[in-house]
């Protein structure tokens, strides 16, 4: 499923309270037809009418406009154009420098984001240079015995991690030619890579439009929607899910640059506790803002 390797984070680090938890279970996404056409018909049905609105109490809008959330419940929220556009030239402004974003080699990627499951970055910058130092090829660590790639793991904890990282690298070289697969699909027959480590190798270094959830995302989405699941669960993340790749679907950029957007907003903007909302990108789109949740 696809919660193996995505994280599910804890929705907002236990500040919901029960007012916020009953307004968001009363929260609604409205919808207006602003009669906007975007691209083909894809992009029409997705944009039409959808924007970041709190509902009125009367429903006065939908009555006007004749949508209504309850007879279009899976014509599911998404972001403005602008506002996507806002988030990703925002990170383009403000990414954090980390080694693993400089470089389009796949393994060092699938290393960097293999030591990202359980580990802050600050912990696995060192740890993930002394690996790409000692190990700096696929083959190099297919090859290497597993007391050497545990070593070089010690400390970083969850050692589970080193050897599936280690198995995988065997596998790709006895089944892919030693080349690290491309789609999404395929990376999640490997060890270890699950569904956000799958999205995130393929996107970041192969360049596809493939959606990834980890806790940030899962936190920054329930945010901007006011999701009124809870996300934690497998059908709220399941939601979830489906946002991410409709996001994605649409995102401007390159994929791996959108995932990384979001994922550095929920790192160093949207965080737990005492969210930054003046210096957010898309504060103008967020509903539980807009809500004052
Ligand atoms: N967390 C895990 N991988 C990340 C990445 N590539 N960018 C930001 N945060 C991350």
């Amino acid at each position: 499923s696809k919660t193996t390797g995505g994280t599910v984070g804890r929705r907002d680090g236990g500040s919901t309270s029960m007012r916020t938890r009953e307004s968001l279970s009363r929260a609604k996404l409205s919808g207006s037809n602003g009669g906007r056409t975007v691209g083909g018909s894809e992009g029409r049905d997705l944009w039409r009418g959808w924007r970041l609105i709190p509902q009125t109490s009367n429903d006065s809008r939908s009555a006007r406009t004749g949508y209504s959330p309850a007879r279009m419940p899976e014509r599911a929220p998404t972001l403005q154009l602008a506002a996507m556009a806002s988030l990703l030239s925002w990170y383009h402004r403000v990414a954090r420098d980390l080694p693993w974003r400089r470089t389009r080699d796949p393994y060092a990627i699938w290393v960097s984001e293999t030591m990202l499951q359980q580990t802050r970055v600050d912990t696995v910058t060192p740890y993930y240079e002394r690996f790409l130092r000692e190990l700096p090829t696929l083959q190099s660590l297919a090859e290497a015995p597993e007391e050497r790639v545990l070593g070089l793991w010690s400390g970083l904890g969850y050692y589970r991690r080193a050897r599936m990282l280690h198995a995988a690298a065997r596998r790709v070289v006895r089944e892919h030619g030693g080349r690290l697969p491309e789609e999404a699909q395929q990376l999640r027959g490997l060890e270890g890579v699950g569904a956000y480590t799958a999205g995130a190798v393929s996107s970041i270094a192969f360049g596809r439009r493939e959606a990834l959830v980890d806790g940030n995302v899962v936190r920054v989405l329930a945010r901007l929607f006011a999701l009124d699941d809870e996300v934690e669960s497998s059908a709220g993340n399941a939601r979830v899910w489906r946002l991410a790749e409709r996001l994605m679907k649409h995102a401007p950029g390159e994929p791996g640059d959108w995932n990384q957007a979001l994922m550095e907003l929920g790192a160093t903007v949207c965080t737990p506790r005492d969210p930054r909302c003046a210096g957010c990108p898309v504060s103008a789109a967020c509903l539980a803002r807009a809500r004052g949740i």
